[in-house]
C-alpha cells in the first residue's frame, strides 16, 4: 500500500482511499471510545470531531439525522431528489457522504463556501452534534426504525463495511447493540434524546417502516416540511425511484463498488430471521424499560413490528 497515496489530504478525503486504509488495519484498532461512546477511528478522529463545534449551521440548512441503519441513505437519496426537483436544478450527488462527522478539519471549513440550500447529516447523538444545529434552528429530519430491524442491519453492516470490525459473533453484537457498545452509542439513548424534541416545530420524526408502507406521502410531507414544494407527479416520481429495488439496481452508478455494503434486504421483520426467542423477550423487555408510554414509541408502532 502506498502510505504517501494516503496521507495527501486529497485522497484522504476520498471514501474509497478511506476504505482501503481501514482494510488494512487491525479489527481492534477501527473503533476508538471518545465520552463513552465509539467512534471510527480512519472517518471520525479526534481532530474531526473537535472541529465539529465550529460548525456553523443556517437556519436554511437541511439537517438529516439517523441512528446507523436506520435509513440514512435512503432519506440521503430521496432528500437530494426533492431538492433538484423543487428548485429545477440538477445538482449531482457529492461523492462523500453528507454526515458531518466523517469530514476533516479542512474540508469541514470550506462548508461555509457552499451556497444554499446545504444538506448536512450526522448519526450522532444530539448531545455531540454541533451546538448550531440546534441554536440556529434549522429544519431537521430524523430517522428512526424499529430496534431489531436497525440491530440485524447493524450486525450485516460490521461484517461487510471494511472501516467497522466484524461482529465477533452475532450473540456477542446482540449484547453489545443491547448495552449500547457499539459505533455512535446506544439507541435507546438517541431515542430518548429525540423524544425530548418530538413536539419541537424545527424537527420532523419519520419512520422507516411508515416509508416503506407509503412513500409518496413520505416524499411529501418531507418536502413541505422543508418548505420545498413538489407536484404530485414529482411526488410520485421521486417515490418511484426510491423505492428499494430502484435503488438497488441504480447503485452501480450511485454508490459503486459500497452499493452491497448500503442496500442489503430493505425489509421491514427480517429481525424474525435472526432473533432467538430470548433474545427477542430481551428487546422487549429493554424497549418496555427504555421507551414505551413514550410519544417515540406511539411513533414506532413496536407491537405491530416487533412482536
Ligand atoms: P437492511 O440492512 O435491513 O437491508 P442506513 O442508510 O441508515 O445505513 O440504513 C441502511 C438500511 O436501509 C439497510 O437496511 C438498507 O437496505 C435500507 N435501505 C436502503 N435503501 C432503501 C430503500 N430505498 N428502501 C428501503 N430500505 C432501504
Amino acid at each position: 500500500m502506498n502510505t504517501q497515496k494516503l496521507q495527501s489530504p486529497a485522497n484522504m478525503n476520498d471514501m474509497k482511499s478511506r476504505m482501503e486504509k481501514a482494510a488494512e488495519m487491525k479489527d481492534e484498532d477501527k473503533l476508538y471510545r471518545r465520552d463513552g461512546i465509539l467512534y471510527s477511528t480512519v472517518l471520525s478522529p479526534p481532530e474531526t470531531m473537535d472541529k465539529l463545534k465550529d460548525l456553523q449551521a443556517r437556519e436554511d440548512d437541511l439537517i438529516l439525522v439517523a441512528y446507523p441503519k436506520c435509513g440514512f441513505n435512503w432519506m440521503v437519496a430521496v432528500l437530494r431528489k426533492i431538492m433538484n426537483a423543487s428548485t429545477g436544478k440538477d445538482e449531482k450527488p457529492p461523492e462523500r457522504p453528507p454526515l458531518v462527522e466523517f469530514l476533516p478539519p479542512d474540508v469541514q471549513e470550506k462548508l461555509a463556501e457552499m451556497p444554499p440550500r446545504r444538506l448536512l447529516g450526522t448519526h450522532l447523538h444530539p448531545d455531540n452534534m454541533p451546538a448550531t444545529f440546534f441554536t440556529k434552528k434549522p429544519k431537521i429530519l430524523v430517522v428512526f426504525r424499529n430496534p431489531k430491524d436497525t440491530l440485524v442491519s447493524y450486525y450485516h453492516f460490521m461484517n461487510k463495511n471494511p472501516l467497522l470490525p466484524n461482529a465477533e459473533s452475532w450473540d456477542k453484537f446482540f449484547s453489545d447493540f443491547m448495552t449500547g457498545d457499539v459505533s455512535w452509542g446506544s439507541y435507546f439513548d438517541h431515542a430518548l434524546a429525540w423524544e425530548k424534541r418530538i413536539d419541537d416545530p424545527n424537527v420532523m420524526i419519520v419512520m422507516y417502516e411508515d416509508l416503506k408502507q407509503n412513500l409518496p406521502e413520505g416524499v411529501k410531507k418531507i418536502s413541505e416540511f422543508f418548505s420545498l414544494p413538489l407536484t404530485d407527479e414529482q411526488v410520485s416520481s421521486i417515490a418511484g425511484q426510491s423505492t428499494f429495488s430502484a435503488m438497488v439496481e441504480n447503485s452501480q452508478k450511485s454508490h459503486g463498488n459500497f452499493g452491497s455494503i448500503f442496500f442489503r434486504k430493505g425489509e421491514v421483520g427480517d429481525w424474525k430471521n435472526h432473533f432467538s426467542d430470548a433474545q427477542s423477550k430481551q428487546m422487549d423487555e429493554l424497549y418496555q424499560a427504555k421507551l414505551a408510554g413514550t410519544k417515540l414509541a406511539a411513533r414506532m408502532n413496536y407491537d405491530l413490528y416487533c412482536q
